[in-house]
């Protein structure tokens, strides 16, 4: 069975991707590590632990790093995600259910060491915990398997008109992965962009009646509002990069070497790939580059809709 570790800065996106993959049988997800991102560390790792709570994931929560490893990011203001990183959606807090005594980066470590070479990493949020795990365990990165992530794009920007949130949030972390030597799938906004779930999945969603799918379709509703008012569009970014492994024939991908541009004035965090073989660089990591838009919407519904009937979790 396929063993998983979901690291993240949930984010309405990161909690559907979450979804999905809990939702996926014949895998087995050993943590959630926290990260920030979209909101503060703290928010984002209340959000995992009282999602896990709520929803009977019984998996270790840890959290994680609390800022970029340079520079001064410290959250977006632009309210894609609310103030607390679940929109409008409010979790009950957690009662009973306790944070995994240790950091992100050393839970990372110690379930990479036990799966002995064949965990795999999902990333939905700046890489700061991976490039940390990187850092101070010097086997860590001939032990991971397989990463996952949202992050980049071969093409354009959301942030500036050249980085991707993730990215541009601590460029430095994203280098020091992307030069780890860990194979990677990088599911950026070449693809990401053209994911917009419609009211119609909504719909499907509800007609399940089990409290994960209601959470999800909460969250879609939230996006519809936002989009609304000008925000951004039901865009599932980070379900897309859970998608790249386990449901991989939803998109196409092109090997291509890509490192992260940390000192440009304008480019800081952009996602430099050599789609022209120029640098004469074996190429690092499989990029997304075309995605079958029903099929991946299917893929999610049907996801959401299993989770809590698994008996994997
Ligand atoms: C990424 O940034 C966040 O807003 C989303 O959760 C996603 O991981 C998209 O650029
Ligand atoms: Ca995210």
């Amino acid at each position: 069975m396929r063993k998983f570790v979901f690291d993240c800065d949930t984010g309405t996106d990161d909690a559907i991707a979450i979804l999905a993959a809990f939702g996926t049988p014949d895998i087995e997800i050993l943590g959630i590590t926290s990260v920030n991102g979209n909101v503060t560390e703290n928010h984002v790792s209340a959000n995992n632990l009282d999602l896990c709570e709520y929803l009977g994931f019984d998996v270790p929560v840890t959290r994680g790093a609390s800022m970029p490893l340079f520079s001064g990011y410290h959250n977006s203001l632009d309210m894609t995600h609310g103030t607390t990183g679940l929109g409008s959606v409010v979790l009950p807090h957690a009662q009973t259910k306790q944070f995994d005594p240790r950091i992100a980066s050393r839970f990372l470590f110690d379930m990479a060491v036990k799966c002995e070479g064949e965990l795999e990493l999902f990333v939905t949020g700046p890489m700061t915990n991976i490039a940390l795990a990187v850092i101070q365990y010097p086997e860590f990165s001939d032990l991971i398997k397989h990463i996952y992530f949202m992050g980049g794009a071969v093409w354009g920007g959301n942030v500036t008109t050249t980085a991707e949130f993730n990215i541009w949030a601590d460029p430095e972390a994203a280098h020091i992965v992307f030069d780890s030597g860990i194979p990677m799938t990088m599911v950026g906004l070449d693809v990401t962009l053209k994911a917009i779930m419609e009211k119609e999945d909504v719909v499907k969603l509800r007609a399940c009646h089990t409290k994960a799918a209601d959470f999800a379709a909460d969250l879609l509703d939230f996006m519809f509002d936002r989009y609304s008012r000008g925000g951004e569009d039901v865009i599932m970014h980070d379900a897309l990069a859970v998608a790249s492994a386990l449901c991989p024939e939803c998109m196409k991908y092109t090997d291509y070497f890509v490192d992260v541009e940390t000192t440009g004035t304008y480019t800081r965090g952009h996602t430099a790939a050599d789609f022209r073989g120029r640098l004469g660089k074996e190429p690092n990591m499989a990029c997304a580059m075309e995605l079958d838009v029903p099929m991946f919407r299917k893929w999610l519904v049907e996801r959401i809709s299993a989770c809590g009937k698994s008996e994997n979790h």
